[in-house]
Parts: structure tokens; sequence; C-alpha cells
């Protein structure tokens, strides 16, 4: 059967947060627009999910992206103007730490390690917020030092600034496992500043209570499904896009373009000017004038480019790669630690568990609930990641689900061997996304690749959170370079 012919002013490939962000605001400006989105769903790495509990009820539970943070104000905004509540996570009681031996600690405020420890801790902290503030989140690749901070990887460089191991790992957790979810040996300083820089400061990585600390009721693809519903039929789901012609290969069109670029290198204009686009799948073609590739960096190369990008993009996105976790999901009858005088915040730095959180659901979503109101069942959030993850997944699911169980154990004690419903996120089985939470360089590419990765080729632009300043690697940053995307194309168009 003959594909289905669209005809609009963008066509924006993927409809997570920041494709949809970017068709919103598009739309708002009186383009046209078809999303075209590979999966049959929108929110792409935010996803409401229900798990079979064994007391007969299906449970809600955030399969990916969920908290937002108070820096993070152009997803606040949105998620108010789309009119959606948000709540706290509960944080009430002591926190339990298990040190490297093992022995558990219930604490309040500091964590409970040695003086000498705190003191190390704190010493790396103030390097790190340092750096943060000095190289920042929009352009650290222009940083003098960039290449320099880039060459060492984040393991190295700790270790040569502390010999103490807890501190070391207790710092690292934050952007290594806890956040670009690789281990410290594999990304660099430069990397790691980034991501400091990009939430504000180092400090606020390590604070969990700002990191983590308001959620959506209903869960975060609320987000994405309302923006869905405002754009209706624009938004195709199940097709993705396999081919993406960008220009007319004739000289003709090729020369009018350059003419319109500012910038012109390897023949191929840099401003995302407007061309001839195709997007071509399975049963569709759109023809557009701008393309918004919303798609994470690692996933680039699923799409053949006619004519292929110019070389350096194509070498550059061999440089971008997912990190690993797996989020767990444990539903208990009561949340039973508060009972207790505990928080659900825990922490273990390396240990299989390394983080867990009260997770309780508040309000209506997919399992039903009332607005406002928090579900009798409590919930627990916890993360394995990277090695951890790899190890974990080669087991049996009984095994695995024993091992996490258990490891959960050490912290809530064996009350939390006892669920009633049980899941783990496996964003790294899915197509369409093939890790989690996000996209990053390996060892110097972000010195070297990363000026190229908001830049527009022809009349294709970039837009994904894990190519953002503010945000970065977060739904925040989706938000904010679907708009910088669409605001760009607004821009050529009130030029052109
Ligand atoms: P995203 O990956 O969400 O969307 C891209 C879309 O493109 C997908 O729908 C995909 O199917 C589609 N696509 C891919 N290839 C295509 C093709 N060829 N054709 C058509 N469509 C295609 N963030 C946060 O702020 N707070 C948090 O607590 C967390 N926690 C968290 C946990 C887990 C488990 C994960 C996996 C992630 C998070 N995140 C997070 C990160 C957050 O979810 C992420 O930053 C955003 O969803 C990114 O939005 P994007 O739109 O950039 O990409």
């Amino acid at each position: 059967t003959p594909r289905t012919a669209r005809d609009c002013d963008v066509v924006v490939i993927g409809a997570g947060p920041a494709g949809l962000m970017a068709a919103r605001t598009l739309t708002r400006h009186g383009l046209s627009v078809t999303v075209l989105e590979a999966r049959d769903r929108v929110g792409g790495r935010t996803w409401n999910g229900l798990v079979q509990g064994a007391d007969g009820r299906e449970h809600f539970i955030e399969i990916g992206g969920q908290w937002i943070s108070p820096d993070q104000t152009r997803l606040t905004a949105l998620v108010e103007e789309l009119g959606l509540p948000t709540f706290q996570r509960y944080r009430e009681g002591a926190s339990v730490y298990l040190s490297p031996d093992g022995t558990r600690h219930v604490y309040d405020g500091e964590m409970p390690v040695s003086e000498t420890t705190q003191a190390e801790m704190d010493r790396l902290i103030a390097e790190l917020d340092a750096l943060a503030a000095e190289v920042g989140a929009t352009a650290p690749w222009d940083h003098p030092r960039a290449a320099e901070l880039d060459a060492v990887p984040f393991r190295t460089w700790l270790t040569s600034l502390s010999e103490d191991q807890e501190a070391i790992d207790n710092v690292s957790i934050y952007v290594a496992s806890g956040m670009l979810t690789k281990p410290s040996t594999t990304f660099s300083l430069l990397q790691a500043v980034l991501m400091a820089a990009s939430a504000g400061s180092f400090s606020n990585l390590v604070d969990e209570d700002f990191i983590l600390d308001a959620r959506v009721e209903g869960g975060m693809q609320s987000v994405s499904r309302a923006m869905a519903a405002e754009l209706g039929e624009d938004v195709v789901l199940g097709q993705p896009v396999r081919t993406l012609h960008w220009a007319e290969p004739d000289a003709a069109t090729a020369d009018a373009l350059n003419e319109v670029a500012a910038d012109v290198r390897d023949g191929v204009p840099q401003d995302g000017g407007p061309g001839d686009v195709l997007a071509v799948t399975e049963d569709y073609e759109v023809r557009a004038r701008y393309a918004v590739l919303a798609v994470p960096p690692n996933l680039y190369s699923r799409i053949s480019y006619v004519p292929p990008l110019p070389r350096r993009q194509m070498v550059a996105h061999q440089h971008l790669s997912m990190g690993l976790v797996i989020k767990v999901h444990a539903v208990y009858e009561t949340p039973f630690w508060r009972e207790e005088g505990l928080s659900g915040t825990c922490f273990g730095g390396g240990r299989l568990v390394q983080e867990l959180y009260d997770n309780t659901n508040r309000g209506a979503n997919d399992a039903g609930g009332e607005p406002g109101v928090e579900d009798t069942c409590g919930t627990m959030v916890g993360f394995v990641s990277d090695v951890h993850a790899e190890r974990i997944w080669e087991l049996p699911a009984e095994r695995r689900r024993e091992e996490i169980l258990e490891a959960m154990a050490e912290y809530l004690g064996p009350r939390a061997k006892e669920p009633v419903a049980f899941f783990l996120s496996d964003m790294a089985a899915e197509e369409w996304t093939r890790g989690a939470y996000a996209t990053s360089y390996d060892l110097g590419g972000l010195s070297r690749w990363g000026h190229l990765q908001n830049r527009p080729v022809g009349p294709i632009h970039f837009a994904c959170s894990d190519i953002a300043a503010e945000g970065y690697q977060h739904v925040d940053g989706a938000v904010r370079m679907g708009e910088a995307a669409a605001l760009a194309i607004v821009d050529q168009e009130r030029r052109g």
C-alpha cells in the first residue's frame, strides 16, 4: 500500500518531552507540524506504568523520569500551565546509611561517616563546586582547560585528591552511578562538571531534598500526554522514521540553502535555514521545510540520512552512549518504614542497591486515586547502576528479585522482602531508548564534539535532554531544548 503523504512546515521526530515541546511551541507560533513517534505511546523515557500486585490490585509506578528539582524552572512552569498538580517526596524522619563494611546507621542531617571522611567529602565537593561555577553548563567545551579536564577520568581525578576510599565512593555516586550511570573510570572530569553545573552546583546534586524534590500527580508522562492531546492528530504513533531526506541533492537547492545560511562549512549550511525535508516511515511520507530530531543521540544513527550527515556529525555521534541503571519498584501494603521513624531515604555507595527513596503515590493516576490524596500502599524506589545492573540482568528473574530485595532489607529490615508488587524498569531493552537515564560522551568526547551537538545541519535541528545545558539529562532540559529548537525555526521564518 502506498504511504500516506503529509505536508507541513516542520516534521518532529520523537514524541518525548523534547519533541512535544518543540511541536507545541511551533504551533503556537502559527507553524504546522507532524510529530512522528516510533512507539505506540508518547513520553519517551517518561512512562506511567501499572504493575499487578499479589493483593489483586494494579499499582501505579513511574517506569522512567519523575522528579523535578527547584532549579528546573522551565518544566515547573509548563507543569503549572498544563494544570498538573505536584507534590513533594516524603522526607520526614531519619535516613539510613550503609557503610562500606555493611554496618547500618540510622541518622538525621549529615551522613554518619568519620570526621576525617566528612572533611574529605567536604573538600572534594568544594573543589567540584568551584569547577562547576567556573566552567558552567552552557559551553563547557569552550573553557580554556576543557581538553585537559576532559582527558582525566573522574575516578582518577578524585583519587589524585584524596586517599579516603569511603569519601571518594560517596562523592562519586552523585555523578557516576547516581547520574551518568556509568563507572567513574569511563567518563571525564569535564563531563562530571557539566552534570554538576547543569543542576546549579555539585552541592545541589548531593542534596537529595533538592534534586529529588517534587513529582507530578498522575506521573511525569502526563506532561507529554497533555501536550500530545493539544496537538491531536498531528502526533502519529507507531511510526519510526527510517529515512530522512534533508536537502534536494540538486545543485540549485543546495546553492539556495547556502545563500540563506550565514555559516557554510563542508558545503552544508549551519544555521538551520529552511530546506526540503522528507521523513519516511513505514506508512507515512512527511514533507516539510524543517525537521526537529528529538531522539536521544545514541539513536541518531538508526535513521538513514539522504544525503548522509556531514562527516563530523557522523564521527561525533559515535561517541555518545547511554548509561545503564535499573529503577526498582517495590510496593508494600503500607509505608512500614514510616512507622519506624524512617523517611525511606537510604544510601550505600558501591552497594548493589545504592539509593532508596519513599516513592508513595499521591493523586489520581492510571490505577485510580483521588486528587491530592496519598495512596494507602507504600512504594519504595531504588536504583541498581552500571556494573551491578549488568551482573543482575544475567541472573534468572527469581534470583534477581531475591538479591535486590535482600539488599533493600539491609537498609529497611526484613519487611522489605515482602512487597505486594515488584517491578524492574528495563529501559535498556527498549529498542527506542537502549539504556538509562541518558547519553553522555566517552572520555574526551565532550571537548572534541560538544560544540556541534546543538548546531543545526541544514534544515535539521536537534532537541533532547541529553544535549541540554540547564536540566541536562532531565525532563527540564528536554523541555528547554524542544522550545529552543522551535524558537530557532520561528526566528528563521521571520528572517526568511
Ligand atoms: P526521550 O527519550 O524521552 O524521547 C525520545 C522519543 O523519540 C521517544 O519517544 C522515542 O520512542 C522516539 N524515537 C526514537 N527514535 C525514533 C525514530 N527513529 N523515529 C521516531 N521516534 C523515535 N529525568 C528527570 O527529570 N527526573 C527523573 O527523576 C528522571 N529519572 C529517570 C529514570 C529513568 C529510569 C529514565 C530512563 C530516565 C529518567 N530521567 C529523569 C530522564 C528523562 O526521562 C529524560 O531526560 C527525558 O525523558 C528526555 O526527553 P527527550 O524528549 O529528550 O527524549
